[in-house]
């Protein structure tokens, strides 16, 4: 959650900066920022404006200066309203500071301090940078050393120093931030994306310790003033996968990768048709001796999570319970030495599902997280990681770091069974080579859009819109009801099919889309019964089953069939369908798929 960029160097800090915060904008884009210093006198220059990017863009135009060093936000609000005032970055005397995170104790920090009066923001980062301002008197680093003593809460700081010309400090507490130096200078920002135009080389910034950006290098000390080398991580991927390569929009694009990127992740966990962790570190007594499995997640990973418990569940029989993040810490969680927790991140760094693996790690549990970005926070404090290789992933709406969390828990579910006797070496043989059939399932999908288009004609110009399923069919509903109301802002929710009556068909009217999901063999023919019981409703049926499956006359309006025989693996085609009909009822609407209005990319505060 907001996106920031620090630069000092031989560059024209202004270009870098703004590029960079395009770069930057899925982690969010209400409002945004930049400081430069001039590098002559003590000239500095602050452009901030509520909105976009581009709107920032426009009002750099006419901006006539020289500054190899400056600093820049893209904000989602927390505290106060969206205006050009409460963007980042904030100036207090010869303070000037951009800030991702949550100060708590701010309210405590005005009045200690007496600085209620000489506020003019509603931010909490503007008492950050009045305390800075305080504290400072020629020695930055003490300045910031008596700050961060003052405050309690999660903040990844980028300050810049009035009269210290070419030279930006870091500084930060849960919320992520990266750096790294090349020719052309040093870079800091709140995620790779940003610095992958210039080098793939960059280090995460650790806790509590202040980093000092130069033109010539990057120091960074601990707060006693004790050097420190921090590892340096390298991406594998390059700036082209994180552009749209000719698709409208990024979401789009996501969703063509998704072949490749189950390849990506299955492939390399194969030996002789077998999944085989050796190479992820991933020892087998841990998948062999816990007596529980907690999946722990927030939003698309959870519904993925919820996909995981239904297919775990059944094959190995132990309890496999699915917990919000955000929830776990207030719960009681049952989770000790003998639970194995799963967390599911695309990022690695949102805060909830981070503070749900340390809870976990204090109960005793052994936790194996499935992440996507490397070296983020939640790999680097987990016991065992399992990479997911999607690459970037930009959209807010994520579509194929679901696909290959899936892909992960299937993986790992079925190693599960074998080292447990579950599953015989030839049936694990069967299941592999059905998930290996996953990627050219997504891909037929891929190649037949058309009637998703006509379905989302229709889905666009309703208010309401309900998805079905019993069982698996019910897992993969969830994630297909938050992928519409997130980019459509078209009302949805998921229902188990059998739960309906208990509620929710009165809210059935005469053409309300119902995406009925009945790609289950054995609970078939009471998923048509409850389908019968919306459509005498006059609901417009979206049908999705296997190809093949006998579909009783005037039961649908629209029907897709996904071409997986296995019920278990049909999960793979069903969320392509459910992405695109989500893409195309936002795109006919006229909304900004890639980025819906309050949502970002990346949830880095509680
Ligand atoms: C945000 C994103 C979702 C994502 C969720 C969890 O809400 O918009 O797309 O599923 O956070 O993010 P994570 O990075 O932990 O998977």
């Amino acid at each position: 959650m907001c996106g920031i960029i620090g630069y000092t160097g031989h560059l024209d800090a202004l270009k870098v900066l703004l590029q960079g915060l395009e770069q930057l904008e899925y982690r969010g884009y209400d409002s945004a920022g930049i400081a430069l210093l001039s590098g002559k006198g003590d000239d500095k220059f602050l452009i901030k404006k509520a909105g976009p990017v581009a709107t920032l863009k426009d009002a750099c135009e006419k901006l006539d200066v020289e500054s190899h060093c400056g600093i820049g936000h893209t904000r989602w609000a927390t505290h106060g309203g969206v205006n050009d005032t409460n963007a980042h970055p904030h100036i207090a005397g010869k303070v000037t500071l951009i800030h991702n995170g949550i100060i708590e104790n701010y309210h405590n920090i005005i009045e200690k301090f007496g600085f209620r009066d000489s506020l003019v923001s509603e931010t909490d980062t503007e008492v950050a940078a009045r305390l800075l301002d305080y504290y400072y008197s020629k020695d930055p680093y003490e300045a910031i050393r008596k700050t961060i003593r003052e405050i309690t809460g999660s903040y990844a700081f980028c300050i810049m120093f009035e009269d210290i010309h070419d030279k930006i400090f870091c500084v930060r507490n849960v919320s992520p931030m990266v750096a790294a130096h090349m020719k052309d200078g040093s870079f800091v920002a709140s995620d790779v994306t940003a610095v992958i135009p210039y080098t793939n080389r960059y280090f995460v910034i650790p806790e509590y310790q202040i980093v000092t950006l130069t033109k010539e290098e990057i120091f960074v000390q601990d707060l006693e003033g004790h050097p420190v080398s921090p590892e340096i991580l390298e991406v594998n991927w390059n700036i082209e996968a994180a552009q749209k390569n000719g698709f409208p929009h990024y979401m789009l694009k996501e969703i063509h990768e998704q072949p490749e990127a189950l390849r990506n992740t299955i492939t390399p966990r194969l030996k002789d048709g077998l999944p085989d962790f050796s190479e992820d570190g991933i020892p087998d007594e841990v998948l062999a001796e816990c007596e529980k499995i907690s999946i722990v997640a927030c939003g698309t990973a959870m519904y993925a999570g919820m996909v995981g418990k239904a297919l775990i569940e059944p094959i190995i029989k132990i309890p496999v319970s699915v917990n919000i993040a955000s929830e776990f810490r207030y719960e009681s969680p049952l989770v000790d030495e003998k639970t194995l927790v799963l967390i599911v991140s695309q990022s690695g760094e949102t805060i909830d599902t981070l503070a749900a693996l340390r809870l976990s790690k204090e109960c005793g549990a052994k936790v194996l997280s499935i992440v996507n970005v490397k070296g983020s926070t939640i790999a680097r404090e987990s016991d065992y990681v399992f990479y997911t290789h999607a690459g970037p992933e930009i959209a807010v709406a994520s579509t194929k770091a679901y696909m290959v969390q899936l892909a992960s828990l299937y993986l790992i579910g079925c190693r599960m069974a074998m080292i447990r006797g579950k599953f015989t070496e030839n049936t694990a043989r069967d299941f592999i080579s059905r998930l290996s059939g996953a990627s050219t399932a997504v891909e037929k999908i891929l190649e037949h859009k058309e009637q998703i288009k006509t379905a989302a004609s229709v889905v666009a110009k309703a208010k309401d819109a309900f998805f079905v399923g019993r069982g698996l069919d019910y897992a993969f509903s969830l994630e297909g009801s938050l992928k519409l109301k997130e980019i459509s802002y078209i009302h949805a929710e998921a229902y188990a099919a059998g739960e309906l009556k208990h509620g929710t068909i009165a809210l059935i009217e005469e053409n309300t889309p119902v995406v009925a999901l009945a790609t289950q063999d054995h609970i078939y023919g009471k998923t048509i019964s409850n389908i019968r019981e919306v459509r005498a409703r006059g609901a417009f049926v979206i049908l999705i089953t296997k190809t093949g499956a006998e579909i009783p006359e005037d039961i649908c309006d629209i029907h897709f069939a996904v071409p997986m025989s296995h019920d278990r693996f049909t999960v793979f085609p069903v969320a392509a369908i459910l992405q695109l009909l989500a893409y195309y009822t936002s795109d006919m609407k006229g909304l900004n798929v890639d980025k819906p209005r309050n949502l970002a990319k990346s949830v880095t505060v509680e």
